[in-house]
């Protein structure tokens, strides 16, 4: 029971997500916590009273005037060890974000000292909206943790970005990041992820397969652990929907370069799993290259290499984790790049392993440190993968 003794006061407001907080009130409880819920007015239009209170084994409060309600939402805050609204409607996101106080959860909302967490729902164009997204980022900048909307059927009937989280997905979020140890809370991390284009002329460039997966499933990872990410992500055409994480797009392997010597001074710790181009055109044509010649010479020449530059500037007690990707001699390539670029560990992928490397959903990797050690880890999903990573990371230098 993952959640077992904690108190939870879910705060539901108008939104056709509404109809999974029995669901999610169940599964709360479920996982051992005690559930206390407020509904917006509006959310009665959509789940009833006496469902939830029945499954929360607790009267569900909604007026703000009811005598009881009135002198509770000070004590409501206080109760709770996480205060969780889901599903937070567009109306009530803004009203956090601009102090509008109207309704008993708005109350309680403001007189919380315990942390917050959301879990957005609504339609996708409302979700892109600059408004919707700058009052996102005002909640963040009070400190509410955000549970990203995710993508699929919505109410409108129209597939897209705006589903509220699943309840197994809200529970095991407010398990990690409110009841599991963070050891890396306070630490400012560096992920690169994707390939780099290097232009040949504007339109034709020298690319990778590369897709940016482990990278993005490292940002999620290190996230989870508590580390404050900055992402510099290649041109990648993952999915990913971070909140709360510093993302700087790049194409080419300079720009990379650049965005990573800018940042490296204030990072703890960098990962490297961006497939940077060795070489770039030494002459990137101002126009379209014309079909001439039966052959075409391009000249190369090398690109900096970021983890070497990072591993020359690296101050004491900042930690820097490189990936290799092999094809032959992997264990002596890799500590040869272990040494060569300065760095603390360096996670080998074999491109002999079946389901291993690029665009593939999973990856087996085994682990060099500085010291010697190896770890050998079986295939796994790269979300499974990028914590195996995280945890070594922790073990070896944060525990
Ligand atoms: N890397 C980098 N900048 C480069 C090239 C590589 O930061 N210009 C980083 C990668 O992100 C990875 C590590 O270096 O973490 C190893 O990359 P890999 O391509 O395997 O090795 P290279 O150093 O490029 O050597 P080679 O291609 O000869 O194996």
């Amino acid at each position: 029971m993952p959640l077992k003794g904690k108190k939870i006061l879910l705060g539901i407001t108008g939104s056709i997500a509404a109809y999974k907080s029995a669901f999610l009130v169940r599964q709360l409880v479920k996982a051992g916590a005690e559930v206390k819920v407020i509904m917006t007015p509006s959310a009665k239009d959509f789940v009833t009273p006496l469902t939830l209170s029945t499954l929360s084994k607790n009267p569900v409060l909604i007026d703000l005037f009811d005598e009881e309600s009135w002198a509770n939402h000070v004590m409501l805050g206080r109760w709770a060890d996480v205060m969780l609204i889901a599903p937070l409607s567009c109306n009530t996101l803004a009203k956090m974000a601009h102090g509008h106080c109207d309704n008993l959860l708005l109350a309680v909302y403001f007189s919380a000292t315990c942390p917050v967490v959301v879990a957005p729902a609504m339609d996708e164009d409302m979700w892109h909206h600059p408004a919707t997204q700058n009052n996102i980022a005002k909640l963040q900048s009070f400190g509410n943790k955000i549970i990203p909307a995710e993508k699929g059927e919505l109410a409108s009937g129209l597939y897209g970005e705006g589903r509220m989280a699943e309840p197994e997905t809200i529970i095991d979020f407010i398990h990690t990041h409110f009841f599991l140890p963070q050891p890396l809370v306070g630490k400012k991390a560096l992920v690169t992820a994707g390939p780099t284009y290097e232009a040949i002329d504007p339109v034709r460039f020298i690319g990778n397969h590369s897709s940016g997966k482990m990278g993005i499933a490292l940002v999620a990872a290190l996230q989870q652990k508590g580390a404050d990410v900055t992402l510099v992500l290649g041109p990648s055409r993952e999915f990913y929907s971070f909140t709360g994480i510093n993302t700087v797009r790049v194409t080419s392997a300079e720009e990379m370069y650049r965005a990573c010597m800018e940042v490296f001074d204030k990072t703890d710790l960098a990962v490297m799993t961006a497939a940077v181009a060795d070489y770039t055109p030494v002459v990137k044509a101002g126009e379209k290259i014309k079909k001439k010649d039966s052959t075409l010479t391009l000249e190369l020449t090398k690109t900096k290499d970021i983890l070497k530059s990072l591993g020359e500037k690296k101050r004491n007690g900042q930690v820097l984790v490189g990936f290799a990707l092999e094809t032959n001699n992997e264990e002596a390539y890799a500590r040869e790049k272990l040494a060569q670029k300065n760095a603390d560990m360096i996670v080998l992928n074999s491109l002999n392993d079946a389901g291993a490397g690029f665009g593939h959903d999973t990856n087996k990797v085994t682990i060099f440190e500085k010291k010697g050690q190896r770890f050998d880890f079986d295939i796994k999903s790269k979300q499974e993968v990028a914590n195996d990573i995280v945890d070594t990371i922790i073990r070896l230098f944060y525990a």
